[in-house]
């Protein structure tokens, strides 16, 4: 049986900061924001936003009826949450109306927590071939104002529906996994930001790389020839080009010509949005699936997984007949382009506003906000969510 992709959805905020624009206030040449680092905007979330409300905003473009009644398990892949005990799983659940004999859970591993959905939706799949998962991977990256990490910050939210004969991209087997307890990037939980070892991660993202493609050709026979394209978690667009050209010797020039090509598709859509912690490898095949026209039915993607703290997973997927007509291509066209430019000092202050913590009562704007769902504001320390739609 196949089980894979079918649908494949994507929700950025409507604001964005021009890297450009941040070098500038922050004195650095902009060259190294958008070519030393690879990032050209940056999507910056208003209040009314947060892992939840993107989540729902990208499950609402692909969620149809036949989908809302064969669900039967939301898995929400967040480092970002908003509740150390209630999944943001169950909030979607209720804002899209789906199914109640559900299950809703939020898995947590850094960057790598979809990626853990989607081979737990998987094996659901293979014991239940009716039913439909809903893979959710949203996150807001906060590094601070004025810290290295401020050029890879962004936030956005993937949405997968995995089925049986899933009409994007089937999902073969074999897989590496890798995990390492090693302090490159952590959160603790009286933190809104994260705390990086720049240097340390981008060597073990690296390491971790090589590690799992090395034990994937050993185990499979397979070699680079064998692909037609790589994605990579994508914390910041340079990232992995880095891990991409460790191996790209070991193609035919055409091969690697071809990866190369593939792998500026691939990063198109994270140039324009930043890092998006457990989404960024599926904004990047979404990219890649959405920009490139010389990719067909049966070709093989690589995608390679990456969670700081760390866990890292090579696997793979074959393009499935006919997939371009299952994406949404001019819907994130117009996502991009409908959004709205904010200067440093905006930027500034909506980093800094934060919901009150001592169970007062605040309402938000959400006229301003132009996103079907979206977080309306706090009571009695619960948040309060509205799906315009409804
Ligand atoms: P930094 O110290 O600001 O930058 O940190 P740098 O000095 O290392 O420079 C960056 C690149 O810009 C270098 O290129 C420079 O040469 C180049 P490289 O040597 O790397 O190829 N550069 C220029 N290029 C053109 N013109 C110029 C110029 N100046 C310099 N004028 C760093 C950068 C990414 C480390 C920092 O932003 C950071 O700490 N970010 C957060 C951590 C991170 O993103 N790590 C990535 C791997 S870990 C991961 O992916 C997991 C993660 O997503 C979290 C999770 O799993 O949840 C982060």
């Amino acid at each position: 049986m196949k089980i894979g992709i079918d649908k494949l959805g994507f929700y950025a905020p409507h604001l964005y900061l021009d890297m450009t624009k941040l070098a500038d206030s922050r004195n650095v040449d902009p060259d190294k924001f958008t070519i030393g680092i690879g990032q050209d905007k940056m999507a910056v979330p208003p209040m009314t936003q947060d892992a939840v409300t993107l989540a729902a905003n990208a499950a609402l473009e692909i969620v149809d009826e036949t989908d809302k009644e064969a669900i039967d398990f939301v898995i929400f892949g967040t480092e970002t949450g908003v509740d150390s005990s209630k999944s943001a799983a169950v909030y979607v659940h209720e804002l899209l109306g789906l199914n109640p004999y559900a299950r809703a859970i939020e898995v947590k591993q850094a960057c790598y927590g979809a990626t853990a959905g989607i081979q737990m939706a998987k094996g659901h799949i293979m014991m239940n071939p009716d039913s439909k998962v809903l893979v959710l991977g949203s996150d807001i990256a906060r590094y601070g104002l004025n810290t290295s990490g401020e050029a890879t910050q962004g936030a956005g939210a993937v949405a997968l529906l995995i089925s049986a004969d899933p009409h994007i991209m089937a999902l073969e087997d074999q897989s590496v996994y890798f995990t390492s307890d090693i302090m490159d990037f952590w959160r603790p939980v009286y933190s809104d930001k994260a705390f990086a070892d720049g240097k340390l991660s981008n060597e073990q993202y690296i390491a971790f790389f090589s590690n799992v493609w090395e034990q994937y050709k050993a185990k499979t026979g397979m070699e680079l020839n064998d692909f037609a394209a790589m994605c990579y978690h994508l914390p910041y667009t340079k990232m992995g080009y880095k891990a991409l050209k460790t191996i790209l010797d070991d193609g035919t020039d055409d091969v690697q010509e071809r990866l190369l090509a593939n792998y500026k598709q691939s990063t198109e859509y994270n140039r324009d949005v930043g890092n998006i912690y457990t989404g960024s490898l599926y904004l990047s095949l979404l990219s890649l699936l959405e920009q490139t026209d010389d990719l067909k039915a049966g070709d093989r993607i690589g995608m390679y997984s990456y969670g700081s703290g760390a866990v890292g997973e090579f696997f793979t997927g074959l393009l499935q007949p006919g997939y371009q007509e299952h994406l949404y291509v001019e819907q994130h066209h117009r996502l991009f382009s409908s959004r709205t430019e904010i200067t440093v000092p905006e930027y500034e202050t909506i980093f800094e506003e934060t919901l009150p913590t001592d169970g007062s009562t605040v309402e938000l704007d959400i006229d301003r906000d132009p996103a079907d769902i979206c977080l309306t504001g706090m009571a009695d320390d619960k948040r309060q969510y509205v799906n315009k739609l409804k």
